[in-house]
């Protein structure tokens, strides 16, 4: 049975994609005066709708809630989501950062806001692939895999029309070929 856990975790896959041609791109402007606008915007935009509404509010909206309700967070040693949510809103602030200073034309800025955001993320995706959603798989009976597989497939048409999700898997190859 395929499970939203896989699914996730493929996601993760294309945000880290991103996430390195970020960090390729911080290394090259370090020693530059020019930033190359259009490579953030798109990142930004990416980070913005695929990371952030596509990928994050299934793990915030359906996964976690599950993990916390009291049958299921019983079972559990920790609960870490409380850690992970507290991880996207800190990466928010960084994309924040990251837009203000494109707006400046502050290169400063820009850099500790783009590579505090590719080191948070980093982490957070090892952190969810290797303890969180193992945890979940452990937990979650199959009944509810299979609610809350139903439940993100829903949350995607809502959140994204048809050929919106190609578009940005499209976007991340584009990226990390530059
Ligand atoms: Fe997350
Ligand atoms: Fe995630």
């Amino acid at each position: 049975m395929e499970k939203a856990t896989t699914i996730l975790s493929e996601e993760h896959k294309h945000i880290l994609k991103v996430i390195d041609s970020i960090t390729k791109e911080c290394e090259k402007i370090e020693n530059e005066n020019n930033i190359n606008k259009e490579f953030f915007n798109k990142a930004i935009d990416f980070i913005k709708n695929y990371a952030d509404k596509f990928h994050h509010v299934k793990e915030e909206n359906i996964l976690f809630k599950e993990l916390c309700k009291e049958e299921v967070e019983g079972k559990m040693h920790c609960n870490p989501t409380q850690q992970m949510l507290h991880e996207h809103t800190i990466g928010r602030e960084f994309v924040k950062g990251m837009i203000q200073s494109l707006e400046e034309n502050n290169k400063k800025k820009l850099l500790e806001n783009a590579i505090g955001y590719t080191n948070l993320l980093q982490d957070h995706i090892f952190k969810e692939d290797n303890i969180l959603y193992p945890m979940a798989d452990e937990v979650l009976t199959e009944e509810k895999q299979e609610e809350i597989l139903v439940a993100c497939e829903k949350a995607e048409k809502e959140l994204f029309e048809k050929g919106t999700k190609e578009k940005y898997i499209e976007l991340a190859e584009e990226l990390s070929k530059k």
